[in-house]
């Protein structure tokens, strides 16, 4: 059986890593978290003091970005891979509601968008693998053979995000994330550069009443259509 490009995107918090993660799983795919690497950048922006509540200087930024470094290792315990940034592991640190909260700005950034979309592409150039993002079947793999579009209601989907913060023991309130995930939606659906939208070719899964294993037996069901 010949490997494909499986590309899911989708509003923020709709499920699309864990349907990903399953399904590489299954498959014997590479995963790729495309939103770790947007997320890594904006990290290293936040450590250099380049952005903030009220300011954010683009242009350290962009004149700097040749010194970010991200890569992505296997960690075997957890059955996936996780980021890194300039060789250190930042995968919990990326996941806080501060770095939601300025992600989509940096996001927005085409020099920003432009490195990152280079690596995925070169990530991806052997097939076999399911990449989950934003502009994944628009922008980085527009020939990708099955293209998957997630939705879900905002109120479900701060609900997710919310337990997932509570979880991991972060102290949040579900107001806040829920209008970080409404406030991420908009920038990332209206931004010039590769905004958020449905490739005309994609398939769209509202999960709003879909359990996990429903999820992915639908998904898995056009994976075996695709192949
Ligand atoms: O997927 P996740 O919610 O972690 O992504 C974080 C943010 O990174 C998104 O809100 C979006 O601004 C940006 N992103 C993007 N393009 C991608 C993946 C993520 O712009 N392919």
């Amino acid at each position: 059986v010949q490997n494909i490009t499986i590309a899911i995107d989708g509003f923020s918090s709709t499920g699309k890593s864990t349907v990903a993660k399953q399904l590489a799983k299954h498959l014997g795919y590479i995963y790729v978290d495309t939103g770790a690497m947007y997320r890594a950048v904006t990290l290293f922006t936040m450590q250099n003091g380049w952005i903030d509540a009220d300011h954010f200087d683009v242009m350290a930024l962009v004149s700097n970005l040749d010194k970010v470094s991200i890569s992505f290792t296997f960690n075997p315990d957890l059955g996936f891979a996780e980021v890194y940034l300039n060789g250190k592991n930042v995968e919990k640190q990326i996941r806080t509601l501060e770095v939601s909260s300025f992600v989509s700005k940096v996001a927005a950034i085409p020099e920003v968008r432009y490195q990152l979309v280079k690596q995925q592409q070169q990530m991806g150039k052997d097939k076999g693998v399911v990449m989950d993002g934003r502009d994944i079947g628009t922008v980085v793999f527009p020939y990708a053979e099955l293209k998957i579009f997630m939705t879900a209601s905002a109120e479900k989907r701060a609900t997710r995000r919310y337990n997932e913060l509570i979880e991991r023991g972060d102290n949040v309130q579900y107001e806040d994330v829920l209008r970080n995930v409404q406030e991420r939606d908009y920038i990332d659906s209206h931004r010039e550069d590769s905004p958020l939208v449905k490739a005309e070719d994609a398939i769209e899964i509202d999960n709003s009443d879909l359990s996990l294993e429903e999820q992915f037996d639908k998904v898995l069901g056009l994976v075996q259509m695709t192949l």
